[in-house]
């Protein structure tokens, strides 16, 4: 679609393919188009479900560390200014929000290394599955530095406070297997299914009730950042609201009609 992305849509699924330079590099530039793409995938309602994905040897390296700096030149290097920072982060705030409010399920598909933003960017998604010999970290400290993109809190919502914090505090980088363990990677397969493991996951998603999809993932990621109570209230409305669409309509009448499970929804 431009030259540092391309957007796809088959079935259903809508295929973001990160496409920029060597290793994905997350500048600002690609951060908004991210962005941009997501919003207009928000509102599109022949897309099911959205699969993230980026090269073959590498998902995404992370932030582009270039822009990290004001003077690259040895002799007089200078860090950026604060306002610099705070638009690099901002970028990451506003794309990495937009995928995380996508109301459909999102897929990061993933191969080779997905280190600081690029692991941010796939924690964003609902789901990551990923190839056997995939490596995945937030080594932003050993640059000196800490995430600024989500890996101190989407992170930690995901693994836990003490695997976040080992994973921040030692910029190490994970295997598959361990990333499986820690409940970072959902499925794992071999490197040349990944993609396609993942559109066809996201194409049953996107063959079901997406109303009611939709109401479900609003439910579970707007109450983890409430209380309990707050939470169940919010499930409450959500449970009267999916019965006014026809999701609901269509599969309680194909239950007491067929019995379960045979309702076909038709996206
Ligand atoms: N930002 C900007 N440029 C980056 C980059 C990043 N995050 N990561 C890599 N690059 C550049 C390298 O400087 C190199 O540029 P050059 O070809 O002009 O010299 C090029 O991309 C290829 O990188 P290289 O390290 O030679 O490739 P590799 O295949 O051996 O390793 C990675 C790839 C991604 C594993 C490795 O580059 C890496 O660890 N990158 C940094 C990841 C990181 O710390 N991210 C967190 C940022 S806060």
């Amino acid at each position: 679609m431009t030259e540092l992305l391309d957007l796809r849509t088959d079935d259903g699924v809508a295929t973001i393919t990160l496409q920029h330079g060597k290793v994905n590099a997350l500048c600002v530039e690609l951060l908004a188009e991210i962005e941009e793409v997501a919003g207009r995938l928000a509102a599109d309602a022949s897309v099911g479900a959205v699969v993230i994905t980026g090269g073959r040897r590498i998902f995404a390296a992370g932030a582009d560390i270039t822009q990290f700096a004001a003077d690259t030149n040895p002799a007089s290097f200078a860090l950026a200014d604060g306002g610099r920072v705070r638009e690099v982060g901002g970028a990451f705030l506003r794309a990495l929000g937009a995928v995380a409010a996508l109301p459909m399920p999102t897929i990061a598909a993933i191969n080779g290394v997905a280190l600081g933003g690029g692991c941010e960017l796939a924690l964003a998604c609902d789901f990551r599955i990923v190839a056997a010999d995939a490596r995945f970290g937030q080594p932003e400290i050993l640059l000196g530095i800490i995430p600024g993109g989500g890996g101190t809190q989407r992170l930690a919502r995901l693994v836990g406070p003490a695997v976040a914090k080992d994973l921040v505090f030692t910029g190490r980088t994970i295997d598959a297997a361990e990333a499986t363990r820690v409940g970072l990677a959902d499925r794992v397969v071999e490197p040349d299914d990944v993609l396609a493991a993942a559109q066809a996951w996201a194409a049953d998603l996107a063959r079901g009730p997406r109303r009611a999809i939709a109401l479900a993932k609003r439910a579970i990621d707007a109450g983890l950042d409430r209380s309990i109570d707050d939470g169940l209230a919010l499930e409450q409305d959500a449970f009267v609201e999916v019965f006014a669409t026809r999701d609901a309509t269509t599969g309680v009448q194909s239950f007491l009609e067929h019995g379960p499970g045979k309702a076909v929804f038709g996206g």
